[in-house]
């Protein structure tokens, strides 16, 4: 591929998606683009790189964008911060919000909702003490393709074999051909709707604890700050924030410190604050901020795609 057709197609990710690419990305480029060409009835990259040139089509933009997002996710990926999420942060905030006994929760980059739906089944495995509460669990993703996937629950044989107990197959999957479909009852619990992370906030609402896991690697150091910023803004001081295992906020933000002995997890502070219960979180039992409460927010956010153009 020629340098230039490269740089073109380097900069639209980085300004649409986030998405940072290196040279040495090259061939991943090429790989997942040529299937784009096609269906746009383009001989080969360079042609359709001449087409955005003299043309930006916003469909076949989209297309590109959406090609380029890796989606690998799995039922209760890396375990443990599901199990810390049931063992900890649920039963504290259960304690924080017996007034109000709601919950929102965000799989932000959900991919094709199987974080989200991990969510579900745990929750739905402790219904007897969640009798009377309003929990939300909300999935976004840029890729409307894995969010049609995620709306129909229906997974592959190896997709349910990695990380989904045997047990919970059997209780709230329905086999559907040589596939695993989510009972309704559990579909119902999740809302999935398209978000880009580079987008403005303000339409989400408010969320108690947000799993953000496995998106922010692909981000460089200006957009991980500018998405975290904007999270910590959705969330009370005694939210919870999951990353995954191998992101972190150290040296990328001050909006969000580590929930002291608990790996991949933070509580986020208020902007120009400190964290709750300091630095303890949900872990600490903060229980002061209601469901409701606004932290008091950073400078206005313009748009966190400028942050990734810049
Ligand atoms: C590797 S998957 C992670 C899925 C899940 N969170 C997990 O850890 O298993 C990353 C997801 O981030 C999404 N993504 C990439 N850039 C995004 C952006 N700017 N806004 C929202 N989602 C994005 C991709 O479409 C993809 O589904």
């Amino acid at each position: 591929m020629k340098q230039d057709d490269f740089s073109l197609f380097q900069s639209l990710l980085r300004q649409r998606s986030g998405l940072v690419l290196s040279i040495d990305k090259a061939y991943l480029l090429e790989s997942r683009l040529m299937p784009v060409a096609r269906k746009w009835h383009y001989k080969n990259l360079e042609e359709m790189a001449g087409a955005i040139r003299s043309r930006r089509e916003e469909k076949l933009l989209k297309d590109i964008t959406e090609a380029m997002t890796t989606n690998e996710s799995s039922f209760f990926r890396d375990v443990k911060p599901f199990d810390q999420f049931k063992a900890i942060v649920l039963p504290r905030l259960l304690t924080a919000r017996a007034q109000t006994r709601k919950l929102r929760i965000w799989s932000a980059a959900c991919s094709s909702g199987q974080e989200a739906y991990s969510l579900a089944m745990m929750l739905q495995e402790e219904k007897a003490r969640l009798s009377g509460w309003t929990i939300e669990i909300v999935g976004t993703d840029i890729s409307v393709e894995v969010l049609e996937k995620a709306r129909a629950g229906l997974y592959t044989q190896f997709e349910v074999q990695r990380g989904l107990p045997i047990s919970m197959l059997v209780k709230y999957f329905q086999q559907l051909g040589d596939k695993w479909q989510l009972v309704p009852e559990i579909r119902r619990m999740v809302t999935f709707k398209e978000f880009n992370l580079l987008d403005r906030y303000d339409s989400l609402g408010r969320f108690d604890i947000v799993f953000c896991r496995n998106v922010l690697i692909y981000f460089e150091q200006a957009t991980k700050t500018a998405v975290l910023r904007s999270i910590a803004d959705l969330m009370p001081p005694d939210g919870v924030l999951y990353l995954g295992g191998a992101e972190t906020v150290l040296g990328i933000t001050d909006r969000f410190k580590p929930i002291d002995g608990q790996r991949g997890i933070y509580s986020p502070v208020p902007a120009g604050g400190t964290a709750a219960g300091s630095g303890t979180g949900a872990g600490a039992g903060a229980t002061t901020a209601a469901s409701g409460s606004r932290a008091q927010s950073a400078a206005p956010l313009s748009g966190l795609r400028k942050a990734a153009a810049s």
